[in-house]
């Protein structure tokens, strides 16, 4: 790796009073450039207290989308235009409005991986690591419509008892994960825990140990005693997970689970990010404004705790 590079990197940093965040997919160089790593509540955290003049977004577009919502006096950036997150672009803001029209009374609950467009058309918004507390937050006599995810929204609706109206988007990554992956790595590994994110399809799911959004993995590892992991997730999850937990072992149920746009961040454009201010991330302010009511609702709400009960 170029030190060079690096340099000039924390050199723009300063210069531009910019901050690094980074999702727990990213590559592990640019999760170890930047200055706070997480899931996406704790980067939509971020990014709503940080007091830099400039986010730099390693992630994907709604990713960047959701800072701009959140903190309209900072300039968003995202090192590369084409990181996109198929899932988020499984439902357009037209297809809802027309979702709401044949469910005129029922609250409105959509997974952060879509537009602000979309967002803009929800009344909550939520992250995998509290979607089941936004849902437990709306009176129980009300119909839910979720969207984009139908896997996510599966889980939720177990955890919650309640009966959702959904959408049938799934992640293009997690899709890859196999009941017989999970099968052959229990043999192979009997005594290890198996950790799935929500994103995966239900018999994936029925075979896991723990439910758990990439950032409830990290706590939920931090806090065990075992000494060996399958992560049913994008495969990089295993690189945040082997940094802070360095003498355990983490398996990726299947290297075929790797999200082509998380890994289109480089170095290199990250540093061109920060030289050229490419490429703004804005939202219109009608759109803005909506989107951050739902927004609102999810950051306040936290996740009680990780995995299953
Ligand atoms: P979390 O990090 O919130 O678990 O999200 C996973 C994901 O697929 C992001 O695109
Ligand atoms: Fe979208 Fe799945 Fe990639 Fe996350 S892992 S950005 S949900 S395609």
């Amino acid at each position: 790796m170029s030190e060079k590079l690096l340099e000039k990197i924390e050199r723009l940093k300063a210069e531009r009073k910019a901050v690094i965040l980074a999702h727990n997919y990213q590559p592990p160089e640019i999760q170890d450039l930047a200055d706070f790593c997480g899931d996406s509540l704790g980067l939509s955290i971020k990014a709503a207290q940080t007091d830099a003049d400039v986010i730099v977004f390693c992630g994907v577009k709604f990713m960047a989308e959701t800072a701009a919502i959140l903190s309209p006096g900072k300039l968003v950036l995202l090192p590369e235009k084409l990181a996109g997150c198929p899932m988020a672009d499984m439902i357009n803001a037209e297809q809802l409005s027309e979702l709401k029209g044949e469910h005129p009374d029922a609250a409105v609950v959509c997974y952060v991986n879509s537009s602000a467009e979309v967002k803009a058309e929800s009344d909550y918004c939520c992250t995998s690591s509290n979607a089941v507390e936004v849902v437990n937050s709306i009176p129980p006599e009300r119909q839910i419509i979720f969207v984009p995810d139908q896997h996510l929204g599966r889980f939720v609706a177990e955890k919650t008892g309640r009966s959702l109206v959904l959408w049938p988007g799934y992640c293009t990554t997690h899709i890859f994960i196999t009941e017989e992956d999970i099968k052959k790595a229990r043999a192979k590994y009997p005594d290890a825990i198996v950790m799935a994110h929500p994103e995966c399809s239900e018999p994936v799911k029925k075979l896991a140990d723990e439910l758990l959004s990439t950032g409830q993995m990290l706590e939920f590892v931090r806090k065990s005693s075992a000494k060996r992991f399958i992560v049913a997730t994008e495969a990089g999850m295993t690189y945040p997970l082997k940094k802070q937990n360095p003498e355990a072992e983490f398996i990726a149920a299947s290297d075929r689970a790797i999200c082509p746009n998380m890994k289109k961040i480089t170095l290199e454009k990250v540093a061109w990010s920060l030289e050229d201010m490419q490429y703004k991330i804005t939202v219109p302010q009608e759109i803005r404004i909506k989107a951050k009511k739902a927004l609102d609702r999810m950051v306040e709400i936290l996740p009680s705790k990780a995995g299953k009960d």
